[in-house]
């Protein structure tokens, strides 16, 4: 298939961009460059090599004329949607901002998707639109809850966007991934996770720390009902991650075979729970570099515990995750070794 790659020099875009390559598909990005570099998607065509080019456009998605272009010059069998704005915090103090790029730029996509005859759409979610959840693992009939920040909205309020245009036109097919907690890097140490400024996640703060880049972690909690009182969340490796959008490439064919469009979702997780404790013992463990840190209090919006029950993705994609916590903790080290300034040279 030739895929529309939005957001494609993105985290989880590039990793997913060697996946696609590698499993026969072909792939054009479209991204604005808003939190990610160009020389990110050089080390793709470095890592998937035979002098592989892929098409790039930087342009934003909520610019029509741009994306009209990029459909005239290409024909697609799919979109798989990364661009969005995703920090947290930031979501906090800009909401406006952060419902004009995510769900403007995600309307003007879709309509010029369809004006261009290409209705099949992966879309990246996140286990943040489960809330608290009501239930422990969670699977995909878990209600959806309460978010506790505008980014998190604008993934429900996406996901209802999507699913309602599906119902009106049976020529989509929306697919919905609800990604846990991605991190690690490609083994090859290329490409990784570059935030800007202070890291918000885990692990990123972690290598930073490891790295020299900051003094110390603050664990968020220690007095959460779980196992050793700190956070636990479903750690997923994002090469684990990119294969689940290779997988569900299969929903486009599988309903053309069975005649019949839909909206499919999928929790894309590994099914184990870590705590934060686990992950920096892991780290010092696997790595054999020191992580210091420090107890403080919770952090606002935070939740004990999220993990998944990924076995809808297996039984119907064929999908599972097939990295653990120690290839996590090794890769994303590797990746911060190797790029102490990220993708700055
Ligand atoms: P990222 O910031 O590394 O990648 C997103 C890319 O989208 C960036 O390259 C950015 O420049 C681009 N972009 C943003 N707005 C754009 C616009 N208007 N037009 C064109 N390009 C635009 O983030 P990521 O970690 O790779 O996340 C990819 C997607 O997955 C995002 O939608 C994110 O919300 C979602 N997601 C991420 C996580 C996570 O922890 N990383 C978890 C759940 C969901
Ligand atoms: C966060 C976002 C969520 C987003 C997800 C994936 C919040 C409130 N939620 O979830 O919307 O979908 O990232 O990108 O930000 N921790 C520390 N010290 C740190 C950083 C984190 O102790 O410096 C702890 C947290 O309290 C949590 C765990 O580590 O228990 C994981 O945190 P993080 O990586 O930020 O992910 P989430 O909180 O799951």
């Amino acid at each position: 298939m030739n895929i529309l790659v939005t957001g494609g020099a993105g985290f989880i875009g590039t990793h997913t961009l060697i996946e696609l390559y590698k499993a026969g598909h072909t792939a054009v990005v479209v991204d604005n460059l808003s939190n990610s570099n160009p020389v990110s998607l050089s080390r793709v065509e470095e890592i998937i090599g035979n002098q592989v080019s892929i098409p790039f456009y930087k342009v934003d998605i909520r610019d029509r004329e741009g994306l009209e272009k990029v459909f005239a010059s290409h024909r697609f069998d799919a979109c798989i949607h990364f661009a969005g704005l995703k920090a947290v915090g930031e979501s906090v103090e800009k909401p406006w901002e952060y419902y004009e790029n995510n769900i403007g730029g995600t309307l003007v996509l879709v309509d010029v998707m369809r004006k261009h005859g290409c209705k099949n759409i992966i879309f990246s979610s996140s286990a943040t639109i489960y809330g608290d959840p009501v239930e422990i693992p969670i699977t995909e009939n878990c209600p959806k809850g309460q978010c506790t920040n505008p980014y998190g909205w604008t993934k429900s309020m996406l996901e209802q966007v999507l699913m309602d245009i599906q119902k009106a036109d049976p020529e989509w097919n929306v697919v919905l991934l609800r990604y846990f907690n991605p991190v690690g890097a490609h083994p090859s140490g290329r490409i990784g996770e570059n935030p800007n400024g202070i890291p918000n996640n885990l692990m990123p703060y972690i290598t930073q720390v490891a790295v020299g880049k900051r003094k110390e972690l603050g664990v968020f909690g220690n007095d959460y009902p779980t196992p050793d009182g700190t956070g636990v969340r479903d750690y997923i490796h994002v090469v684990d991650l990119a294969n689940a959008h290779v997988a569900a490439l299969k929903c486009f064919a599988n309903a053309l075979a069975q005649g019949h469009n839909t909206t499919f979702i999928y929790n894309v997780g590994t099914g184990n729970g870590y705590s934060v404790l686990d992950m920096v013992k892991a780290f010092v463990r696997v790595n054999g570099v020191d992580v210091p840190y420090s107890i403080k209090p919770r952090r606002a919006g935070d939740i004990a515990t999220c993990y998944c029950d990924p076995s809808k993705a297996k039984a119907e994609l064929g999908w599972e995750a097939r990295y653990g916590i120690d290839d996590m903790v090794r890769d994303s080290w590797n990746w911060q070794r190797q790029n102490p300034n990220g993708f700055s040279e």
